[in-house]
Parts: C-alpha cells; sequence; structure tokens
C-alpha cells in the first residue's frame, strides 16, 4: 500500500495490491480524476489520461483555449457554474447571494492510519500500518473558505474512504446547501446501477437498471436512512455477475437522509455523488466553524459482486463495528415481541425465557410495553422507568428472575420517541419536533424528540443509563418507529433550520457513543420498524440490526440476499417466528424457518411453550446446531450461489471456514414439484485438493463441488422410496461439509 504524490505532475496514486486511485491538480488549480479501478503500475506523470479534446458548444476556462473546459474532465470534487453544468459535490450561498465556487490547491498531507471524525461514526485503523490518509486542502480565495479532502486507503482492502470538511476562515456568514461525501467521475456509462430499496417489511430488494444519459438516484428524505432505499448502491459491468466482472460498491456511513445519484452526461461520462441529501440541507457556517460530512467508502471488485461483499464484510467486521461483541459469535435469544405483544405479565415473560433456556436460548429480550404507561402504542413513550403494575421490582427485579435462570437479559428502547401520554411529554411539549401554528403528524401515534437539543439527549441518556446501571442488562434493543415530519427545532434559529436532519442525527450518534462507551459489554442491537435505519453508521454503533419487521422465512430470502451485499452476515438480526407468519400468514416448515435465521444473529421470536414435543426437539437441535457453526456462519466467508431475485423457485447461499476445512450450504426451494430434474450448485471457496464429507455420507473432492457442483436434488414429491429427503413446499437444507 502507498499513497505516491508526484510533484512534477501534480498527480497522487493511492496504490495497493488490488486497486489504484489517481487524480491530479488541473490547470485551473481544482482537482480532476483520472483513474479508479484494478491496480496498474505507477509513474511519474498520468497526463496522458486526462480527456481535453476540443468540444463544441462547451464553455472554456481560459480566454483563448477550446480544450480545457470542465464540462468533460473528469473531476474530484466539482462545483457548478463555471463550466461543468452536472450536479456539483459542493454548492455555498454566499453573503451577496453567489453560489459560484472556486476550490484550488493549497497543500496536501499523508500521515499513518486514519484520524477519526469528530462525533461521525466511520471507518478506523487499529495500527498505524494498516492504512494511509491523504490530505488536500483546497482553498476558495474569495470568500475564504477551505475544503479538506480526505482519503485512506486501506493495506488489505480494495477499498477507499472519503470526506470532505468545510472551514470558514473568512469574515462572512457562509450557507452550505451542498455537501457530499463523495464525487466519483468515472469515463464511460455501460454500467448497471444496483440499489437496495422497498417499503417496511419488505427492506433491500435489489434493484437493476441500466445506466442512460441523465440522472438516475436513491435517496431518503424521511430522517432515517429509511425501509424505502439504502445508502448503498453498485455500478456493475452489464456482464458483471457473483463471480466474475467489475463492480464497484459505494456505501454512505450515515444514518439520516442520505442521496445517492448517478449523472450520464452528453458524452457517457458517468458522475456518481453520494452524501447527505442536499434537499432540505442547508448548514451555516459562521466564521471559524467547519463542518464534516459524514464517511463514504468506495469498494471495487475486478471479479463480481460475492468479491466486492466480501471486503465489505470483512472491513465493516473489523473496522466499522467496534467494541467488546465485535469479534465475539453472538447469543442465541428469545424475543417475546410476536409471543404476547403488549400484553404480558412478569411471570409470563418468566415462563417464556424459562422454556427457552431449557432448550438452550442464552438471552432472553424484553420488548416494547415495559415502561411508563406503556399498555399499547398509544402512551409511555418517554417515560423510561418500569411500569410497576406489570413488573414489581422492576426491571431489577425481572433481571434478577432472568439470572437466576442462567440466562442474560435484554432490553426494548426506543429513546428518540415520545407519546402525548407521557410524563416527559407533560413536562417539555416543546421537545418534540414540530412546526409552531401547525399540525404535528403522528406516526404510530408518536412524536419525535428533538434530538438536535443537548438537554433532551442529556434526558434520554440519564433515564437509560440508570436502568442500565442499577439492572443487570447484558443486551439492548434500540428501536425508532417513525419518520421526522415538520421538522423544525424550537431551539435552532431560523437560518439554521435547514441544519435540523443533520444535528438530529449527530444527537442520536452521540447517544449512542456515551452509552456503549459506559457499557461496553452490553451488546446493542439497532431496530427501526425493522429494517428502516440498518445502515453502515449504526453498524459502529451496534454490531448488529433487526433486518425486518417480516419474519417470514420466504421473505426473508430477499431481504437477508439482499442486505448480505453490503452487510457482513454478524450483523444481520434474524429470529423463528411462528406459523402462520404474523406478517404474511404464510406456513412454512420450522425447519426452513431455522434454515434462513441461521444465517444471521439467529433467535426466536415466539413462546416455546407453545410448541409441541416434536417441534421442541427440533428446537433443541437448531440451537445445538447454531451453537457449534456460529463462529463460522457469522464470521466466515459468505457467498451468495442463486438469487432469489433471479431465480423464482430456488435459492442458496453458503459460508466457508477461513481454514477451509468447513462448509455449510443453504439451499432453498421454493414450491415443491414432482418428479424434478437432477439439479447441482457449483460451490465456492472450497480447497480444491481437501475431500469434504458431505452431510457425513459422501466424500468429495473441493474441485469436484466447485467445478461439477454439489448435487442438491431431493426425493421429489410423488413417490419418495426409503432413504429419499422427502420435499415439501418451502423446503430447505443446510449441507454441512467437513474437510476429513
Ligand atoms: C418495531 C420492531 O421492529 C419490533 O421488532 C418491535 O420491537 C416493535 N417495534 C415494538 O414496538
Amino acid at each position: 500500500m502507498h499513497i505516491f504524490y508526484h510533484a512534477s505532475s501534480q498527480t497522487f496514486h493511492l496504490s495497493n495490491d488490488a486497486v489504484s486511485y489517481i487524480m491530479k491538480v488541473l490547470p485551473n488549480g481544482q482537482l480532476g480524476q483520472l483513474y479508479f479501478g484494478k491496480a496498474i503500475r505507477d509513474r511519474e506523470n498520468f497526463d496522458h489520461l486526462l480527456e481535453m479534446n476540443h468540444r463544441p458548444m462547451s464553455a472554456y476556462v481560459f480566454e483563448g483555449n477550446l480544450r480545457f473546459s470542465l464540462d468533460h474532465v473528469k473531476q474530484e470534487y466539482p462545483s457548478y457554474g463555471t463550466t461543468d453544468f452536472r450536479h456539483p459535490a459542493l454548492e455555498i450561498v454566499q453573503p451577496n447571494g453567489s453560489r459560484i465556487t472556486d476550490f484550488t490547491y493549497v497543500s496536501h498531507t499523508i500521515t499513518a492510519g486514519k484520524p477519526a471524525l469528530a462525533g461521525l461514526p466511520a471507518t478506523y485503523t487499529e495500527h498505524d500500518e494498516e492504512a494511509q490518509t491523504l490530505t488536500i486542502v483546497l482553498r476558495d480565495a474569495v470568500i475564504g473558505a477551505e475544503l479538506e479532502l480526505r482519503y485512506t486507503l486501506f493495506a488489505d482492502y480494495a477499498a477507499i474512504a472519503r470526506s470532505a470538511r468545510f472551514v470558514n476562515r473568512g469574515a462572512l456568514d457562509l450557507h452550505l446547501t451542498h455537501a457530499m461525501s463523495l464525487n466519483l467521475d468515472l469515463p464511460d456509462s455501460n454500467y448497471e446501477f444496483v440499489h437496495f430499496s422497498g417499503a417496511w417489511a419488505r427492506e433491500r430488494h435489489q434493484k437493476v437498471r441500466r445506466l442512460e444519459q441523465g440522472i438516475q438516484s436513491v435517496e431518503s428524505t424521511r430522517g432515517t436512512s429509511s425501509h424505502n432505499h439504502n445508502p448503498f448502491v453498485i455500478l456493475k459491468r452489464p456482464e458483471t455477475t457473483e463471480f466474475s466482472g467489475e463492480a464497484i460498491g459505494f456505501s454512505l456511513v450515515y444514518s439520516g437522509n442520505f442521496l445517492a445519484q448517478i449523472e450520464v452526461d452528453t458524452w457517457d461520462t458517468t458522475r456518481v455523488t453520494m452524501g447527505i441529501n442536499p434537499f432540505q440541507f442547508d448548514w451555516k457556517l459562521a466564521p471559524n466553524e467547519s463542518f464534516q460530512t459524514p464517511e463514504a467508502v468506495m469498494v471495487y471488485a475486478a471479479d463480481g459482486l460475492n468479491s466486492m461483499s466480501q471486503t465489505f464484510h470483512k472491513l465493516y467486521q473489523k473496522r466499522l463495528a467496534r467494541g467488546y461483541w465485535r469479534d465475539r459469535p453472538r447469543p442465541i435469544l428469545i424475543n417475546n415481541w410476536e409471543a404476547t405483544y403488549f400484553d404480558f405479565t412478569e411471570d409470563k415473560l418468566v415462563s417464556i425465557a424459562q422454556a427457552a433456556k431449557n432448550d438452550g436460548v442464552e438471552l432472553f429480550v424484553l420488548d416494547d410495553g415495559w415502561f411508563g404507561a406503556r399498555c399499547n402504542d398509544h402512551a409511555g413513550l418517554g417515560d423510561w422507568v418500569a411500569n410497576p403494575h406489570r413488573l414489581a421490582r422492576g426491571i431489577t427485579g425481572l433481571a434478577q428472575r432472568i439470572d437466576e435462570l442462567g440466562m442474560k437479559f435484554g432490553l426494548w428502547f426506543e429513546p428518540e420517541m415520545v407519546n402525548e401520554d407521557s410524563d416527559l411529554f407533560r413536562a417539555h411539549p416543546d421537545w418534540r419536533i414540530c412546526t409552531p401554528n401547525r399540525r404535528a403528524s403522528h406516526g404510530r401515534n408518536q412524536f419525535v424528540l428533538d434530538f438536535t437539543r443537548q438537554e433532551v439527549v442529556d434526558a434520554i441518556y440519564d433515564m437509560m443509563a440508570k436502568i442500565l446501571r442499577e439492572a443487570k442488562v447484558s443486551y439492548i434493543k434500540w428501536d425508532m418507529n417513525r419518520c421526522i415530519t415538520e421538522a423544525f427545532s424550537a431551539k435552532l434559529p431560523a437560518d439554521r433550520q435547514g441544519e435540523l436532519f443533520h444535528r438530529y442525527i449527530l444527537g442520536v450518534y452521540q447517544l449512542y457513543e456515551r452509552l456503549t462507551s459506559e457499557f461496553p459489554h452490553v451488546l446493542f442491537e439497532s431496530c427501526s420498524s425493522g429494517g428502516g435505519r440498518f445502515d453502515p453508521g449504526l453498524l459502529y454503533y451496534a454490531p448488529q440490526g433487526w433486518a425486518s419487521d417480516d419474519s417470514d422465512a420466504i421473505e426473508r430470502l430477499k431481504i437477508q440476499y439482499g442486505t448480505s451485499m453490503c452487510y457482513p452476515i454478524s450483523s444481520i438480526g434474524s429470529h423463528v417466528s411462528v406459523v402462520p407468519n404474523h406478517q404474511v400468514f404464510r406456513v412454512t416448515p420450522l425447519e426452513t424457518r431455522a434454515n434462513v435465521a441461521h444465517f444471521g444473529t439467529f433467535g426466536y421470536e415466539l413462546d416455546l411453550n407453545k410448541l409441541t414435543a416434536d417441534e421442541r426437539e427440533l428446537v433443541r437441535g437448531q440451537i445445538q446446531f447454531m451453537k457449534q457453526y456460529r463462529e463460522i456462519i457469522q464470521f466466515g466467508t459468505f457467498y451468495r450461489l442463486i438469487s432469489p431475485f433471479d431465480n423464482s423457485q430456488f435459492t442458496a447461499w453458503m459460508v466457508v471456514s477461513e481454514d477451509k476445512k468447513t462448509a455449510l450450504v443453504g439451499y432453498y426451494k421454493i414450491l415443491n414439484e414432482v418428479n424434478g430434474p437432477y439439479r447441482r450448485v457449483k460451490l465456492h471457496g472450497l480447497n480444491p485438493d481437501f475431500s469434504y464429507c458431505v452431510d457425513g455420507v459422501s466424500a468429495h473432492y473441493g474441485d469436484e463441488l466447485m467445478e461439477v457442483g454439489l448435487l442438491t436434488t431431493d426425493g421429489s414429491a410423488g413417490q419418495p422410496i426409503e432413504g429419499d429427503r422427502e420435499s415439501k413446499d418451502f423446503d430447505s437444507h443446510i449441507f454441512v461439509l467437513h474437510a476429513e
């Protein structure tokens, strides 16, 4: 890994074994982008990569020069209006109304390691040798503003982390209305745009569309990263598959309003911009103030989507997630939500926990409904004190009873919310986000607290920390169940209201930071009505997230498949729930519900007391299986094999241990068939020379399994004979491979 600077050509080349990223100072002092892709050798001068032919009808920077136009030069962090007509990475409104800027190169530094971003989640290093960071300083002399572009190149990952920082060194107020984290101009548009979109209970479904001239984008305007779109997009070549071809993944380490935009121009060059959504954003930068954008991470893969995902998985698992639980297999939990909803007593909870303990579950999680006047979803949010009518000895008493069972105890909070029917709201009606003299829209009968205000964050912190200090709590599920409307803070002045959405998220991050620092052994799981805020920003604080409120095994195939494109298996909260399923009312076999949930953090969302003896036996086996293999599942190398988005009948994925001696292949069939054809799935990541025993019976060499494939054919319906694995609708199987 090295970051080269060639003074004679003012060229920067960031290069490790996998990737090269090259940029240079342009004739007008601004920064140009030359190349991002597979590693190429370094040289003193890459000027020949600049595309500066004359283009009729462009506007040109220098008088008499009909070549240098920003209209068709690839740029690093562009502004609009000085010959470039595409959408910019930055825009600053100045006191005289002008929005024109000209940031030119001043200096740069190259340092070992990676500095933190104050108040924001970001990837990090533990040792200086792991990465190098280049900081380029540019200045707009007219307004006295400084721009720092930061690039971190990791030694062991095909990844570059980027962010930008603005400093007002002038004497006048400035307003930042665009401050993107990343801009990447690519030389052609022969790409497909892949994004992960959906809705509540249908999160992160993969969508693929061809790039064409014009703008395509995904965004959030809801105050959270959202169920609707994820702050992760891919540009891939049309021929790229899971196993071959170029792909670039763009991931924003942020949990609020974002924009990921792709613009293809007249000459078929492609501009990717990603960052805080400029829509509704207006950040006042008074003299001497600075603004730090969130971080964006770009991953390049020359050999397919799995390779790109594996880079994200390892980087985010090891150098974005933090703390005690980062590298530890996750406890198998039971959560009472779908078992009881709001209808529980302490004894009922203990009986659910007791049954789960008997079957091998390690952690009992008490979900919504334990606090204030919360007996339904109309009251109580904001009052983080146990309801004595439900829990006579409070959380401390219940936690103690769970502890006596030999289990860990976990607790649900929704820290950012308030109900009108709560002591908190009665005492502080101005603490909710709403616009004066206008109706405050509710979502699930609740309102969003104004986390831009320090006293609000402090008050919630005090209530949560008190419980965590007093009771033995090992896990927190941090929920967030509505979007922000009527965005306005009673505390912010008029010319800072455009800062609300970002300041809100900074408040959320601050609360997470304080709680995770004071209670480092508590495992945090993020949640937002399921997967409404499943993003890298929260992964920094909470190493796992409840992936979706849809717990149906078949629905989960798409959700977990899409989620795995960026996020590691150790981060994907996945549980077995009852049938008929509470979201789609589908009946699937208990085996399949577990076979899907195994590829995640694993747990149960039901009352095991209500299962039959045979089902309990199965559950015990599932828990034993997870305990045996969770380290490999959660921290091994994950491969997607058959996509539920391309194939309506089958899904397959697998995970391989680091030493390649163990592999698990999850194979899922939707509808049963009669007398079906033989089917094979080609495996990946095995050692070709190892002989693998499949399900304890037959032995195959790794090369056979990878080149010929694993026979997945079952005893298809009709007339199965003895010894065949019987098949039914929604059937599945996890093949276990051990090298002999
Ligand atoms: C939404 C979450 O996604 C559910 O798992 C559950 O915690 C409910 N909220 C509780 O209100």
